[in-house]
């Protein structure tokens, strides 16, 4: 059984780096494993809001996520992936690269440690807003 709730959740990050550090990663052929797939600096840096909430809309959508679990499309927009290891570090422009985690069995166990740098919307009024919306709606508020 494939654990699908976390899987093909394909976006781009809210900070412009981002450092992976994985701690636990299965490595078992023909299962599953939960692989990252990035498809590198598929937009610029920016600080404009409402480009960066448009570019989400498109990007961060089930149809355009569905697409990028296909062969063609990370043919096309130049798809990577890659199977992390423990002991790595993986350094990259989360604002700017569209990425997310592969399906993993629901009997594997991967286990990652995020770091998150600099937000360019750290002062927007209006991204408060939604994250205390957000954060609200989860906790019942
Ligand atoms: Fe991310």
């Amino acid at each position: 059984m494939t654990n699908k709730n976390d899987a093909n959740k394909y976006h781009f990050d809210a900070y412009d780096l981002t450092l992976l550090m994985p701690v636990i990663t299965p490595n078992e052929k023909g299962r599953d494993c939960g692989d990252l797939v990035v498809f590198p600096n598929t937009r610029n840096f920016s600080k404009n809001l409402p480009k960066n909430i448009l570019m989400k809309f498109i990007y961060q959508n089930k149809i355009i996520r569905l697409f990028a679990t296909q062969s063609w499309f990370k043919k096309l927009f130049k798809g990577v992936t890659i199977k992390v290891k423990p002991g790595n570090a993986y350094i990259f422009y989360g604002f700017r690269t569209y990425h997310g985690n592969q399906e993993i069995d629901d009997n594997l166990i991967r286990s990652t440690a995020l770091f998150h740098y600099n937000d360019p919307f750290l002062e927007s009024k209006l991204v408060k807003f939604i994250e205390k919306r957000r954060s609200s709606s989860k906790t019942g508020l």
